[in-house]
């Protein structure tokens, strides 16, 4: 009988596409997905670091595994951005973990396994190699997926440990991106979804994000296609066009603003001003008027005034974002932030449920404007008590109280919300 794996994955998309890639790796080498986890063979935790809250929820995943390891013959397994980050400490604290691998390491993967059921041996590989997965296309099933397109990061936002987890950014080849997606809308996927962490500084031998922006929208079949993330610093016009003339890229903006306040921004290093900020908004209104646009934000980032916080809310209250991920700062170590002065954790923690509350009142009345309009729906999953979830090319969500088979498209007429949904009628 071949042998069965199980992978638990924390964190951002990035993450998730990448357990796709550790999947593909271990089918080709004949390991099986368990269907039970507790009965796999092998378990990987796929972890992140970008907030301690994250790194405490897979600490405590990694320690909940102790007795599942002491079955003779089980491999357990920390890979990702804490086991890069952390390594060392993960194999003083757990030495039951057998395998500890960083971001740029899966291809070794099956090799690695070979070993520890060979010698008995533990093994930690975090180095960095400049890692695209070139030639890797995961095998797929749903109606929507991502494709990364380049991987790691230089923008050195203060606050943030990606660039040090994941390495300095390099893009992947235009032909690799090109096959993924192929193959992709052979699979039958509608909606895909372009991957990095700024994405708008893909280059690749000349190529820049918005000419791969529209090179891979001619591609044969494909139905939607997204992007995620944008720094706000380098969305350009170029890239604004490349969505407003190809009719399958959506008019979905994923702009973090991280702060509304210019000293804030700066200390963050995040380098645009909120008029700017305003300003990029503008022009994307102004080319794309039913542009949805969203947005990460950081609540108490270190020395942050009750003022500056107050400037944030007001510069949300402006723009209206569609939806918006907000979190506390979480201080992290070795980071240039992590030198400055934290605020208490109280006052962070009443400012991100203020901000929650005032973001989630603007999502309820854009949910409300859409009452009455109709969208064209991409149906993802089936809903309770019959009904049917779906998207609209603006990244919405919608429920229709019909049956409709995943991977459909319909026209879909708003007609009520309930909480911050809409829920429609599909015409035909
Ligand atoms: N590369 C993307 C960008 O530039 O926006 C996403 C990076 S990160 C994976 C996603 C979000 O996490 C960021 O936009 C930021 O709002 C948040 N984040 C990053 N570091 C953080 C920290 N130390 N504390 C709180 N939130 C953080
Ligand atoms: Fe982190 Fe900034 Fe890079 Fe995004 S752009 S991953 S927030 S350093
Ligand atoms: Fe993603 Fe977390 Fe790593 S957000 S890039 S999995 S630190």
């Amino acid at each position: 009988m071949n042998k069965e794996f199980f992978i638990k994955t924390f964190g951002c998309q990035m993450n998730k596409n990448d357990s796709s890639i550790i999947t593909k790796m271990l089918q080709d080498n004949d390991y099986e997905c368990a269907p039970d986890p507790k009965n796999a063979d092998i378990f990987i935790i796929n972890t992140c670091s970008v907030r301690e809250h994250a790194e405490q929820r897979a600490l405590g995943y990694i320690s909940s595994l102790k007795n599942w390891r002491t079955k003779q013959g089980r491999i357990l397994a920390v890979v990702g951005c804490m086991a890069k980050r952390l390594a060392d400490d993960i194999a003083t604290r757990f030495p039951f973990v057998d395998l500890i691998l960083g971001p740029d390491s899966y291809r070794k993967i099956n090799g690695y396994l070979n070993e520890i059921y060979l010698k008995n041996t533990k093994i930690i590989e975090t180095s960095f190699s400049g890692e695209t997965y070139c030639g890797i296309y995961p095998k797929r099933i749903g109606v929507s997926d991502f494709v990364s397109i380049m991987r790691g990061c230089n923008n050195f936002c203060s606050y943030c440990i990606v660039p040090y987890v994941r390495g300095k950014a390099r893009s992947r080849s235009i032909d690799d991106i090109q096959e993924e997606v192929e193959n992709l809308v052979n699979n039958r996927v509608k909606d895909i979804t372009l991957l990095g962490q700024n994405v708008n500084e893909y280059l690749y031998k000349e190529i820049d994000f918005a000419g791969l922006l529209n090179r891979v929208a001619q591609i044969p079949g494909l139905f939607r296609l997204r992007f995620l993330t944008s720094h706000p610093k380098d969305l350009n016009d170029a890239i604004i066009h490349a969505v407003k003339m190809n009719k399958n890229i959506c008019e979905w903006f994923h702009l973090p603003l991280q702060s509304g306040n210019n000293r804030i921004l700066e200390l963050m290093n995040r380098r645009y001003t909120k008029e700017e900020y305003f300003k990029l908004i503008k022009r994307i209104r102004k080319e794309i008027s039913d542009a949805t646009i969203t947005t990460d934000v950081i609540v108490g980032f270190s020395t942050e005034t009750e003022e500056e916080f107050m400037e944030t809310m007001s510069v949300m209250e402006e723009i209206g974002f569609d939806n918006a991920y907000m979190y506390r700062y979480s201080p992290r170590k070795g980071t240039k932030a992590y030198e400055y002065k934290s605020l208490s954790e109280q006052v962070i923690k009443s400012r991100l449920e203020k901000l929650i509350a005032f973001q989630g009142e603007i999502i309820i009345e854009k949910a409300k404007e859409m009452i009455g309009k109709k969208y064209e729906v991409l149906f993802e999953s089936k809903a309770k008590n019959g009904a049917t979830r779906g998207k609209t090319r603006g990244n919405k969500d919608v429920i229709v109280e019909q049956e409709i088979c995943p991977g459909e498209v319909r026209e879909v007429i708003i007609k009520e919300v309930r909480g911050r949904t809409p829920i429609g009628q599909a015409t035909f």
